[in-house]
């Protein structure tokens, strides 16, 4: 039975890996080595990613692919993405290359407003918190100036101050409410410190209040803590055209794709089967972009799926219709994105996928995100309610199988022949392999996936 570690977070990186290696592998030598080729050649960068997070053992990669042809507001990027998954960065490129065609991505800033929140309990009647509230109120910006300086300088700062009274779901629950413009940074650790600031007023404060009964002195601060759902941080990004332009495909006429493209939407919207699978789809471009540019994915993540839950079920974070013959198709998503702080400036491969989109501002960004994930889902939508996913998946995901089976370069080249007009499904490739190499073709097969 393997036993639990005290201080391993003290032991040096060798140490680490020595105790990981021989406590969990059979074979400690492979796994060192394998741990210690993914090391980074130059040391300084090694160390750089060593910082980033605890207990660093090896790097992992995940490939940097881009999508060129993005027309955004009349501006063309090259769009930085950062997956595992194979098609989403053909899917991407290939959707706009459609729309670079039709006038592009529009994209509108719907608002950047951030909000956070010190939870606390109070015992006391409401009529007196709201008192303390109105004298509180002053003394959280005074005591915050000095937090809040730069972000003031930069037009951004605490926008407003509320006091929420939540007792109807939950016993002496109340909460400060406030709500910040963060400018170009995520701001989680400006809005934290901020809360915690008012936090220490309002325990200041109570203290000083012996005029007070002891149940209007009872509070208890819970927590201060930003909120990841970001309902007023929300961005747009639109595409549209005549229907008669919509499709370049012989096999279906426009109407029909469009009729068919605005029932698959619709079918996300009402349905949250389907509604998870799509935004998944949407998802794959966000997050790509995203973890490309250094921003927290999970944070988008999250406020993605809350938003898509803010009627009461869980719906289509996209929207199409066709009005007066034109085909409109659209996305409106929550991204409270960075384009200072956290890994911006420390991570190469970030700083250079900046670059590489122009430096741009958060709002900027929020666009060519919201963008690559309109892209995404109408590359997805596209293939589903014509071909089928599986043709261009599968012809992508060809590359991953032939690694599987650890095909030959000749081998690859003529499987990779065979499929140029066939769908390459997991099994066909196996069998036409096995009659490549003159082998039986194992019963179980290879590892299937996706
Ligand atoms: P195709 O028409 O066979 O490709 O599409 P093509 O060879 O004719 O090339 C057309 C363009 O596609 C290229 O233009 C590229 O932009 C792009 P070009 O560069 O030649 O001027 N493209 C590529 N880009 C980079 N590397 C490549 C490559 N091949 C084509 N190797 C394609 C093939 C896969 C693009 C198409 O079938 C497609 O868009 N399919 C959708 C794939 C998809 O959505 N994948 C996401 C993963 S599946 C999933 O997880 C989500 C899902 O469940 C969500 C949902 O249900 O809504 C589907």
């Amino acid at each position: 039975m393997k036993q639990p570690i005290k201080g391993f977070s003290k032991l040096s990186k060798e140490g680490k890996i020595e105790w990981l290696v021989n406590e969990h592998f059979e074979n400690p030598e492979e796994a060192r080595e394998l741990l210690k080729e993914y090391w980074h050649s130059n040391e300084k960068r090694q160390q750089l990613h060593d910082d980033f997070i605890e207990n660093t053992m090896t790097n992992y990669f995940l490939p940097f692919g881009v999508a060129p042809n993005f027309l955004i507001n009349n501006q063309l990027y090259t769009l930085p993405m950062t997956i595992e998954e194979s098609s989403v960065v053909a899917a991407a490129s290939k959707a706009a290359g459609f729309w670079l065609k039709r006038g592009g991505f529009k994209t509108e800033i719907i608002s950047t407003t951030k909000v956070g929140h010190v939870h606390f309990n109070y015992a006391g009647s409401f009529e007196t918190l709201s008192t303390l509230f109105e004298d509180w109120k002053p003394k959280f910006y005074e005591e915050t100036e000095e937090l809040t300086a730069n972000m003031r300088a930069r037009g951004g700062g605490i926008l407003s101050i509320a006091l929420v009274n939540k007792t109807d779901v939950l016993e002496n629950y109340y909460q400060i409410e406030a709500r910040f413009e963060t400018c170009d940074s995520m701001g989680a650790n400006f809005i934290n410190s901020c809360l915690e600031q008012f936090a220490q007023v309002m325990r200041a404060d109570i203290e000083l209040r012996t005029d007070l009964s002891a149940e209007d002195r009872d509070l208890q601060v819970v927590m201060c803590i930003l909120s990841n759902y970001t309902p007023e941080c929300v961005v747009r990004a639109e595409v549209s055209c005549k229907v008669e332009e919509l499709n370049d495909d012989k096999d279906v006429s426009p109407e029909e794709f469009a009729s068919k493209f605005q029932r698959a939407v619709r079918i996300a919207e009402v349905e949250p089967y389907r509604a998870t699978t799509h935004n998944k789809g949407i998802m794959n471009g966000i997050d790509a972009v995203v973890i490309a540019t250094g921003n927290d994915f999970r944070a988008i993540e999250a406020a993605s799926h809350t938003y898509a839950s803010r009627n009461g079920q869980y719906s289509s974070l996209t929207h199409c219709k066709v009005e007066n013959g034109v085909f409109t198709f659209w996305i409106e998503i929550p991204l409270a994105l960075g384009t200072v702080g956290g890994l911006t400036k420390l991570h190469p491969m970030v700083k250079l996928a900046h670059e590489m989109l122009g430096d741009p501002n958060s709002e900027t960004l929020m666009g060519i995100v919201a963008a690559s994930g309109l892209a995404q889902n109408f590359a997805a939508l596209r293939a589903l309610v014509t071909t089928g996913i599986q043709k261009g998946h599968m012809k992508m995901h060809l590359f991953n199988i032939l690694n599987q089976l650890e095909a030959t370069p000749e081998e690859r080249d003529a499987i990779v022949k065979h499929f140029t007009d066939k769908v390459p499904h997991h099994n066909l490739v196996v069998s036409k392999f096995c009659e490549l190499r003159g082998i039986p073709v194992p019963k179980s097969g290879v590892n299937k996936d996706k």
